[in-house]
């Protein structure tokens, strides 16, 4: 029998209409599942004081994402950190109470769902819809309305938001995703012009370089055979781009012929080995911060006899584990560089890759530029100052010193090394920095920028010094 008033084609119709409502049931469910894996990565971030990789690793380790979703999560959750003060800002034009009367949990609800409506070319409607969804789940109901407006209300004004001048250091750091005052310390280092290109690339992802152990063309090799899209890095001698390679899943890193590395962070070895030249065979080198150790497996690799030292014990037993791994002899010692346990003249050279605000690095860790602070600054160049200065004895007469961090900041690069001459000069003199062509040597400044919007790597500065007396 035929329910009444039904026929076969309304029948079909309404077959029809319960598919869709299935799909987009479906798509919403599915949609939803990446939304909460970011927002449990935003959650340890922000409560737990996590690293976003770390923090990642672990949801997706967790979850049941397939790997087109997986990386639409990592997308979303590191894209949202990194634009997290622009979406504050977004977000508190279209709020009546302070964002920081809103409960935490919350807050990264709102982040997610103002990034799809400003960045993620997300339709509104949807943004909106599947944000309420994602505080319904991750919050709880009562969230939903409050949601829902607040989103609602920045879709109604995403082309009347009230974006300042980008010639003023807060309208620079809104629209390329910075605090106002690393956007005030860019342009301070590299120029009005240039530092929107420099605060951009750091935005980019920095996709996969891996250091050659061995040979570097049969490491190219192995990997094409393994299907990975992998070419020999522009600048290194040991770099190797696999821009979409998982090095986790790599027999390569597995078996220790490969390991992850900036190339940047290669460079900073190819200026201490240019400085010994024929000398690096054999030569003593203090590598006295050197975790985890791929500065101090690099040297090793080119022949040098490395001392690694690190302040942290642990941190130093993560050099020793990858040298083992790697099959590099390396000596690793827990020592504090500011009270170095060595003689004077004990190294040909001396490498300090010194503690730093980071900012060189962050494609990598997109949150870190919410955690540093001006005052992070001046502390740590007064660390460096105060490591470079201890660093100067321990290196022979006629030997290296290398002086590296993966920053940009004035404060950490050029004024450091200027204090140092002031106080040392009699016992260093500047020698040139060995770097590649796209490296900026700007005028006044002993050492070399390498910078990520010139060399698409991470941000680093070097100086190298020859120790005189
Ligand atoms: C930038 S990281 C070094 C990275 C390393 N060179 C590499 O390429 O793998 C700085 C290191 O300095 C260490 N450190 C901080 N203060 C130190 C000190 N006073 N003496 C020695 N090491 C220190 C930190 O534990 C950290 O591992």
């Amino acid at each position: 029998m035929r329910p009444p008033g039904r026929s076969p084609r309304g029948r079909r119709r309404e077959l029809v209409r319960e598919h869709v409502r299935q799909v987009v049931r479906d798509v919403v469910k599915e949609g939803l599942a990446t939304r909460l894996a970011a927002w449990k990565v935003l959650r340890r971030v922000h409560a737990t004081g996590a690293w976003s990789t770390p923090a990642l690793d672990t949801v997706l380790r967790r979850s049941r994402l397939d790997t087109r979703d997986r990386a639409f999560a990592a997308n979303l959750a590191y894209s949202t950190l990194r634009w997290e003060g622009t979406l504050d800002w977004a977000l508190s034009v279209v709020l009546s109470r302070p964002l920081d009367q809103v409960q935490d949990d919350l807050v990264d609800v709102l982040r997610l769902g103002a990034w799809q409506l400003l960045f993620g070319g997300v339709p509104d409607r949807a943004a909106v819809g599947i944000t309420v969804e994602l505080a319904r789940e991750a919050v709880g109901p009562q969230s939903t309305g409050f949601t829902n407006g607040v989103l609602r209300a920045l879709g109604r004004r995403l082309d009347t938001l009230p974006w300042p001048s980008v010639d003023d250091d807060e309208g620079l750091g809104l629209a390329t995703g910075y605090p106002a005052w690393v956007a005030a310390a860019a342009r301070q280092r590299v120029g009005p012009q240039r530092a929107r290109l420099l605060l951009e690339a750091g935005n980019d992802s920095p996709g996969v370089t891996l250091r050659a152990v061995g040979e570097r063309d049969a490491l190219v090799e192995e990997l094409r055979v393994a299907g990975v899209d992998a070419v020999a890095g522009d600048w290194a001698a040991a770099a190797v781009r696999a821009p979409g390679a998982d090095p986790g899943r790599l027999d390569a890193v597995a078996a220790g012929r490969a390991t992850p590395q900036d190339e940047a962070s290669m460079l900073v070895v190819e200026a201490l080995a240019a400085a010994l030249g024929a000398d690096l065979a054999g030569a003593r080198v203090l590598d006295a911060a050197a975790a985890p150790g791929g500065k101090s497996t690099h040297l090793a690799t080119l022949g040098a006899a490395v001392v690694a030292a690190d302040l942290r014990p642990a941190r130093a037993q993560r050099v020793a584990q990858a040298a083992a791994h790697l099959g590099v002899a390396v000596d690793v010692v827990a020592a504090d560089a500011g009270r170095p346990p060595w003689r004077a003249d004990s190294f040909d050279a001396v490498l300090l890759d010194a503690p730093c605000s980071g900012l060189g690095v962050v494609r990598r860790r997109p949150e870190l530029r919410w955690r540093r602070t001006p005052a992070d600054v001046a502390e740590l160049a007064a660390l460096q100052l105060r490591l470079l200065t201890r660093s100067v004895e321990l290196v022979r007469p006629g030997g290296v010193l290398v002086f590296s961090v993966c920053t940009w900041t004035l404060e950490e690069t050029v004024a450091v090394v200027q204090q140092l001459l002031a106080a040392e000069g009699d016992r260093v003199a500047v020698e040139a920095t060995a770097a590649p062509e796209g490296a900026d040597r700007l005028a006044g400044d002993p050492g070399v920028l390498l910078l990520p919007d010139r060399l698409d790597t991470d941000g680093f500065y070097v100086a190298t010094f020859r120790r005189t007396g």
